[in-house]
């Protein structure tokens, strides 16, 4: 083998064998065509199946940022949720309800600050039985009374404008700058000390949470659940950082269309305890309060569906396995010329010395009677050349066991003249022998 066979851009030549077309076809090369194309249909339309059926994985980016950007949650009732727990299985409102008797007061709180406009608002907030499911048996904070203002923080234009949500739970006897009214059925302050110091009693949250899932398309919401434990010598502050998350989804097999979603993501807990006694002293004392604030960081996720041109992407990659079965078929189309030229070469060869000749590739893989191959031809197409004749023999065996010049049998009338040999080849049945087409083939011998 030649190294110059490993030239993938040598020139092809066409030759009028075989068919009507300028190339050689063959059966074997057409159901390689067949198997190839189908494998790559079948591929595609097993990517458009996933694709429909959302079953391949779109590209996913995320990166988090720390901008001066404003940033912003609207005020809605499912933002938060919360609820104190007696014991595990009991929630206050039950145990206050069957002591008809009032130990804690939640109150919710809405903070607004615009610096450079001098603006420092304090809204109190009611609150109410949450609606959500998710959120069953939780209080949440009706923010009616604060709705024209956002959850937010915006440090840019050299201002610092920023809200946060205050939820303080207070012993039902206590009184400072921010409860400043007793109910008329609290319990003794002994009571509440109790009920706080219970060693199951704990301050439940539930923050919510939106993410965009891939599988269903669609923004997800759940609540990320926070626990506090406290105690009556205690101030606890639990300040939550809320951080953002952008979502930009790119979807469409043609078009790609472009949603954004904005929502918390997630909440960075801070807990500090203070002496309790000192701080309602100095005007500020609940046992509880729980603090939410922006955070500076923003969660930026980009989610990419892939898109017909992506689908196409990896259909190419296949149809390029696909292609190797191309070299099969012309490696084999190859061959195959080789031999149409051999025949071909023969019968111009011959044509032209004997008018009468008439070789063709069909007639010598024919079964006839005389069990003649012709030829098997030395490839280099040196003078020589061997004749299989009945029984294997070769042109040389042949001639050693009938050392006659002139021989004829049923098959094929030879000749010699000088170092020539003259065939003639009966193609036709030896009883119709009188009839028969003589063909004739030359072949010198040395
Ligand atoms: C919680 O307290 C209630 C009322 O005192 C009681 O009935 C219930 O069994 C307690 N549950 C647990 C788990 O201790
Ligand atoms: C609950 O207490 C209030 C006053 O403290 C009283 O008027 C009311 O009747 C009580 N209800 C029950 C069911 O004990
Ligand atoms: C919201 O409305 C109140 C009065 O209704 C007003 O004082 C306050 O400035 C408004 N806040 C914003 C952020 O527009
Ligand atoms: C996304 O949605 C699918 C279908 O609704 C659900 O089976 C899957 O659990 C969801 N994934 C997450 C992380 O919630
Ligand atoms: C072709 O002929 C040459 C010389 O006649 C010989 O050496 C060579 O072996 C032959 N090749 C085949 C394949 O018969
Ligand atoms: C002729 O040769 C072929 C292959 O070389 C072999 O299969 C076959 O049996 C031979 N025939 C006879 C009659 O020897
Ligand atoms: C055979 O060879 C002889 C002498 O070499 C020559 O005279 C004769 O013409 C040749 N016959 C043929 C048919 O070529």
């Amino acid at each position: 083998m030649s190294v110059l066979k490993l030239d993938l851009w040598s020139s092809e030549f066409y030759f009028n064998v075989g068919t009507h077309s300028i190339r050689r076809t063959t059966f074997f090369g057409l159901f390689l065509t067949i198997s190839a194309i189908a494998s790559v249909l079948f591929y595609f339309l097993y990517l458009i199946h996933l694709y429909f059926s959302n079953l391949i994985d779109p590209q996913f980016r995320q990166q988090n940022f720390i901008t001066d950007e404003k940033k912003e949650v609207p005020l809605t009732n499912d933002l938060i949720g919360f609820q104190f727990y007696y014991n595990l299985s009991t929630t206050l409102d039950q145990y206050q309800a069957s002591q008809n008797k009032t130990y804690l007061v939640y109150i919710a709180q809405f903070y607004y600050q615009d610096t450079n406009n001098n603006i420092y608002n304090t809204i109190y907030l009611n609150t109410v039985k949450c609606s959500d499911p998710q959120l069953k048996g939780f209080i949440c904070i009706d923010f009616t009374q604060a709705s024209n203002y956002t959850y937010l923080l915006d440090a840019s234009n050299s201002n610092y404008v920023y809200s946060s949500i205050q939820i303080n739970i207070y012993g039902c006897n206590d009184l400072d700058t921010v409860k400043t009214t007793i109910p008329n059925n609290c319990a003794a302050q002994s009571d509440v000390e109790k009920l706080i110091n219970q060693a199951d009693a704990y301050f439940y949250l539930k923050l919510k949470t939106q993410q965009f899932n891939t599988t269903s398309k669609m923004i997800e919401t759940k609540y990320r659940t926070i626990y506090n434990y406290v105690q009556s010598n205690q101030y606890v502050l639990n300040t939550l950082y809320t951080q953002k998350q952008d979502t930009v989804v790119y979807s469409g097999l043609w078009y790609q269309k472009q949603e954004k979603f904005s929502s918390p993501i997630q909440y960075n807990q801070i807990t500090q305890h203070f002496d309790r006694n000192i701080g309602l002293a100095n005007g500020l004392g609940p046992y509880s309060q729980s603090e939410l604030l922006m955070d500076e960081i923003v969660k930026q996720f980009q989610i990419e569906y892939p898109t017909i041109i992506k689908l196409l992407t990896l259909v190419h990659a296949v149809a390029g396995l696909a292609m190797l079965t191309r070299l099969l078929g012309r490696f084999y189309s190859q061959s195959v010329t080789k031999q149409d030229f051999l025949s071909l070469f023969l019968q111009n060869i011959y044509n032209q010395k004997y008018e009468n000749i008439n070789l063709h590739n069909d007639q010598l893989n024919q079964k006839t009677d005389c069990p003649v191959q012709i030829p098997i031809i030395n490839q280099s197409f040196q003078n020589k050349m061997s004749v299989f004749y009945t029984q294997n023999q070769t042109i040389d065996n042949w001639f050693k066991n009938n050392p006659i010049d002139n021989v004829e049998d049923d098959c094929m009338t030879h000749q010699k003249i000088n170092n020539s040999f003259n065939f003639q080849i009966n193609s036709q049945k030896p009883q119709i022998k009188e009839q028969k087409e003589r063909q004739q083939v030359n072949i010198e011998y040395k």
